[in-house]
């Protein structure tokens, strides 16, 4: 198993598009690199209803002696969510050690293979995922997601505030559903941190087709191409 860059999607605030941001970025990949997604949203999975995949479960293999879960293959992008191994409500009212057994396990027992980049889409807010996810894996940095709207902002830059502390390089910002009146680029230019692109509010996006939306991602996988060739 060898796995060239990993970078995290996360934002503070929850509902700005982490987990859309997250599909696009590795379908704008996808037929050029292996890309794998790892889904660290254990109380409200969506990787798996994003790709559709969401009736199919990962098989188990053995590897010298561990048991491993094949992660699920959709648009030639490995896929491993806990809502593709637990039924919809068992999660819901795990506590913080649970969550980071999951997590953990997720991270280490997935069979992921050669990977150029994985992508880790976080669950909102800036706690135990987070402190797991960061100590767990070897990120390269984090993309976070806003809106532009003052509260995700706000909560934007608490997040910068738990990156810089957890030592995970910012590597920019994209802000979606982009609304003309209200800029995002004075609050970032000022902390100095890079805005890789707006995303409209988009019905194809809204109504989940996301494999007629790729137009949209251009700049981000210009973006991530860089970063797996760095
Ligand atoms: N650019 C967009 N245009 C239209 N709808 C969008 C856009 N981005 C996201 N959405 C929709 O907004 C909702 C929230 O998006 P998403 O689930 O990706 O956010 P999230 O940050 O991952 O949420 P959570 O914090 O719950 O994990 C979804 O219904 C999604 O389809
Ligand atoms: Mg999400």
């Amino acid at each position: 198993m060898n796995i060239k860059k990993i970078i995290a999607i996360a934002s503070a605030k929850g509902g700005v598009g982490k987990s859309t941001i997250t599909a696009l970025s590795a379908l704008s990949l996808s037929n050029d690199f292996n890309i794998g997604i790892l889904d660290a949203d254990i109380y409200g999975p969506n990787q798996h209803i994003i790709f559709n995949i969401d009736n199919l479960k990962p098989e188990i293999v053995q590897k010298d002696s561990k048991k491993y879960l094949k992660p699920l293959v959709s648009n030639n992008i490995k896929i491993a969510s806990m809502g593709s191994i637990l039924d919809d409500d068992k999660a819901a009212v795990w506590r913080g050690p649970m969550l980071s057994g999951a997590i953990k396990q997720l991270i280490h027992s997935t069979d992921w293979g050669n990977l150029d980049l994985l992508i880790v889409d976080m669950p909102p807010g800036t706690g135990d995922a987070y402190l797991t996810v960061a100590g767990e894996l070897d990120l390269d940095g984090v993309i976070l997601v806003t809106t532009p709207n003052r509260l995700a902002i706000n909560d934007t830059i608490k997040s910068i505030h738990t990156f810089n502390k957890l030592n995970v390089p910012i590597l920019g910002f994209i802000e979606n559903m982009n609304f003309p009146s209200i800029a995002t680029e004075d609050i970032f230019l000022d902390k100095n941190i890079e805005r890789i692109t707006q995303i409209p509010f988009d019905e194809n996006i809204y109504n989940m087709s996301i494999t007629n939306t790729q137009n949209l991602s251009d700049e981000i996988k210009f973006f991530l191409t860089n970063i797996i060739n760095a």
